[in-house]
């Protein structure tokens, strides 16, 4: 069987050879049925019957690994799709450095390494079922695919986990994946694992911040796994990156478009001040100081994800081969790190300063600073956007100290820029730098569903190009009535 490409006659496409792997197979398929249930009940709300143009996976080959064609998405072929086992692969740091990659569970780590499976696992349908209500409010058809397209890949991404947990950890991994269905996003008895999964998405501002933030996070995270030693992890995440790029496309670019639009109608009603909130917003377009203030907000909660700065777990995911930095084979050292240290941003006696610790236990801070880069990346091409148009205004990332309710700054408060505020000064001064309510209503009362092909919303500019270069007014989504 040539693993690049999937099977699609057995009811759970694949590329694992399922159907010699009769055990795992079982398991799958008794899991499916509490999987449609979660999708129908959790997946997006009113379009289940509509048919969609999506993308499906067919082969794990990077240079052409999908068909796109419309379907009804709980008919979607959600399978188990790892990328080609590499000859001869080792663990490439830690204190396993050297040997062969390991092809099962190393005894002495099963418990850490089912850990950050299920951690990972619980983020995929927790991002359906916050984005569930969005379909309503699409502001255009191509949008309301590229919505779809996302949470049908975020349901693949839980089968991902599924497989692994069923494949190698028995009965307790069973019981894991049964629960991935149980918990719910903002459930006050079984929420969401991690902060930011619990959150609302509210408007489409928000589900473009989200997934330009938090499934870069999810980038971040995929990518650290896939250097793990425990190779079916590593062989899924790096295929699960390959759909993870287009997650961000839609968050970069819809944010761009965003941006846009608003450049273009204040310079068409000659408005040079961004802080004329009142008159911008009276063009039905979002004002850039709200887009600056929808920004701190995402960019915090997902900074959050990333845990405490100093982690003796983080130390222990490495040392052991499980979970590896950022691009780790290409960076130049010893991968051992016992010997190193690495800066850590901190509260002492008061004042924020960088503070040189064992770089062992600082792994989340270097895979922050990994993140906020790339991060800044993509906010300095929206400032070319802007830059464009001829408005003058500048997105800045805010400092990793605001707003935070994870890791050394919890306790504090700080403005954007990174200065120490007390309480007071923060209660009065909070909505000038995170959404406040009238802003989340002004938002709302923009977000009209657009429903015909080719049309937008008035808040956001038209795609450059089409999915799979289809002409600007394809039906992207043909709506069930
Ligand atoms: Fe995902
Ligand atoms: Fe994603």
């Amino acid at each position: 069987m040539n693993l690049l490409n999937v099977d699609y006659t057995t009811k759970i496409p694949n590329n694992v050879n399922l159907t010699s792997d009769r055990q795992v197979l079982k398991a799958l398929e008794g899991w499916h049925p509490g999987y449609l249930d979660w999708w129908n009940d959790m997946g997006p709300e009113g379009f289940q019957e509509s048919l969609v143009y999506l993308r499906t996976a067919v082969s794990v080959d990077p240079k052409g690994w999908a068909k796109f064609d419309y379907v009804r998405m709980p008919e979607y072929r959600w399978g188990v799709l790892l990328a080609p086992q590499e000859e001869g692969r080792q663990v490439n740091f830690g204190e396993h450095k050297g040997q062969p990659a390991w092809q099962e569970v190393p005894g002495e780590y099963r418990a850490m390494l089912r850990r950050l499976i299920v951690i990972q696992g619980d983020t995929e349908p927790a991002s359906v079922e916050q984005q569930r209500h969005l379909g309503k409010t699409a502001p255009s058809l191509y949008d309301m695919r590229n919505l779809f397209q996302v949470n049908v890949e975020e349901g693949r991404h839980l089968w991902a986990m599924v497989y692994l947990l069923q494949k190698y950890f028995g009965r307790d991994g069973r019981e894991e994946a049964d629960d991935l269905l149980r918990r719910r996003s903002g459930d006050a008895d079984a929420p969401r694992m991690l902060g930011a999964f619990n959150e609302a998405t509210p408007d489409w501002l928000s589900f473009f911040m989200f997934t330009f933030f938090t499934d870069r996070d999810g980038k971040m995270q995929l990518e650290s796994l896939a250097q793990s030693g425990f190779d079916p992890l590593s062989r899924t995440c790096r295929f699960m990156l390959t759909e993870e790029a287009h997650h961000m496309f839609v968050g970069e670019t819809g944010v761009g478009r965003t941006i846009q639009r608003t450049c273009e109608a204040m310079k068409a009603a000659g408005i040079e001040d961004a802080g004329e909130i009142d008159k911008i917003r009276a063009l039905g377009v979002i004002d850039l100081p709200t887009i600056q203030k929808k920004m701190n907000l995402h960019f915090s909660l997902s900074l959050d994800l990333f845990g405490s700065e100093v982690s003796t777990n983080a130390a222990n995911f490495y040392n052991s081969g499980m979970k590896g930095r950022f691009q780790e084979t290409k960076i130049d050292d010893d991968h051992h790190l016992t010997e190193t240290t690495y800066p850590v941003l901190k509260l002492v006696d008061g004042q924020i300063k960088l503070v040189d610790e064992p770089a062992l236990t600082a792994l989340n801070m270097r895979l922050r600073d990994d993140y906020v880069a790339d991060c800044a990346k993509g906010v300095e091409r929206w400032n070319k956007i802007i830059d464009r148009t001829g408005v003058k205004f500048r997105l800045e990332l805010p400092a990793t100290t605001f707003h935070r309710q994870i890791g050394e700054f919890r306790d504090v408060n700080t403005t954007p820029k990174g200065v120490l505020v007390d309480d007071a000064t923060w209660a009065k001064t909070r909505d000038q730098y995170l959404p406040s309510r009238a802003d989340g209503d002004f938002i709302e009362s923009m977000m009209r569903p657009e429903v015909e092909p080719g049309k937008v919303a008035s808040w956001i500019a038209p795609p450059k190009v089409g999915i799979d270069n289809k002409p600007g007014d394809f039906e992207y989504v043909k709506i069930a009535a």
